[in-house]
């Protein structure tokens, strides 16, 4: 299967991903008489050959989705052998690359190959991706899982030390991304794998030095637009909030003073009569979803989650022009 043309259908041998519940994916290689463990049970592989991607199989405990994999899913679902890059990052690394379809691209390391499936899908059909990689098992796993998902004709996993040894690549790339300990190390060689008309890099790191020597290194050998952001999703809840009926007559007992800070907390919307429609105190305080009873209602608002997604690591790009 390709990770890159839809199939409708589940057939042997594709990779299916398991949605098993909220914040829960595994991914399954369809194989002939295997059976799939999954905390609702056991999963027979031959019973899901042949249903549509998408549906809905009963296990014993529970219900399991069948989902046809993409760059996005399978970033929440690989094997971690590293630390990855995760969409939020991925998507600004497409982005700034300029990475397009026939798009050449040099990458390393390749750690889980998190990113590369995103550039894959990115610069396919035409474009090519170098991926290097110094740990023999992680490159070679890289390049069966690549085999697998459809992919070896356009990319090359390399199994080498960029820092020591290099790209070895003489001015064909139109793109460079590191995530590596010491970026800084291999500018050089990056720099002679662009394109003689230049390009775009980017180079992923955890730690504010490491972006500091990178960002003196680029800047010493006549990278321009350097500039260093930090992509943080923000997430919002949605909760149900107790709203008292508006009432839209006035009180004889509300004072002037009263009326005034009514006026002042006024819910203006609908613009209904000229009364004082005042918000309940208990406007903030979180109730289920649907409930209401006589004098109140629900309603939902969005409400930041309290544990935001961390640092990842900064992203720093820079363009090389005619070299
Ligand atoms: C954090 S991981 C990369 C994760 C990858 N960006 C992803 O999204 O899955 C960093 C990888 O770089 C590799 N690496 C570190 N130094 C290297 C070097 N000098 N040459 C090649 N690979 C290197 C490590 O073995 C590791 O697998």
């Amino acid at each position: 299967m390709s990770f890159s043309s839809i199939k409708q259908t589940v057939g042997y041998g594709d990779t299916v991903l398991l949605h098993v519940g909220y914040d829960n994916m595994l991914p399954m290689i369809v194989t002939k008489g295997m059976t799939h463990q999954t905390k609702f049970g056991a999963l027979r592989h031959d019973s899901v050959v042949g249903k549509k991607f998408g549906t809905r199989i009963q296990c014993p405990k529970g219900w399991i989705y069948i989902l046809h994999p993409t760059p996005e899913l399978w970033t929440l679902s690989l094997p971690h052998r590293t630390q990855i890059l995760y969409t939020t990052d991925i998507s600004m690394v497409v982005f700034q690359l300029d990475l397009q379809p026939g798009s050449v691209v040099a990458e390393a390391g390749t750690g889980s190959g998190s990113l590369s499936h995103a550039i894959l899908r990115t610069i396919l059909p035409t474009g090519h991706l170098h991926t290097y990689e110094f740990h023999k098992e992680r490159a070679e796993k890289a390049k069966e899982e690549f085999h697998q998902h459809g992919h070896s004709g356009c990319v090359t996993v390399t199994h080498r030390d960029v820092c020591g040894e290099g790209f070895q690549l003489d001015h064909i790339v139109d793109a460079v991304f590191l995530d590596l300990p010491k970026p800084w190390e291999c500018v050089t060689s990056a720099k002679k794998a662009m394109k003689k008309q230049g390009g775009r890099l980017c180079s992923f790191s955890p730690c504010i030095e490491q972006v500091q020597r990178t960002c003196e290194e680029l800047s010493a050998q006549n990278f321009s637009d350097i500039v260093t952001m930090e992509c943080l999703a923000r997430h919002f809840n949605i909760q149900y909030a107790k709203l008292q009926n508006l009432s839209f007559e006035s009180s004889a007992s509300e004072s002037t003073a009263d009326k005034e800070t009514s006026n002042r907390e006024s819910y203006s919307e609908p613009p209904v009569k000229s009364a004082s429609a005042t918000l309940s105190s208990s406007r903030h305080k979180e109730v289920k979803r649907g409930g209401s009873d006589s004098g109140s209602h629900n309603f939902p608002s969005a409400v930041p989650a309290l544990n935001m997604p961390g640092h990842t690591g900064f992203l720093t790009f820079a363009t090389l022009t005619c070299h």
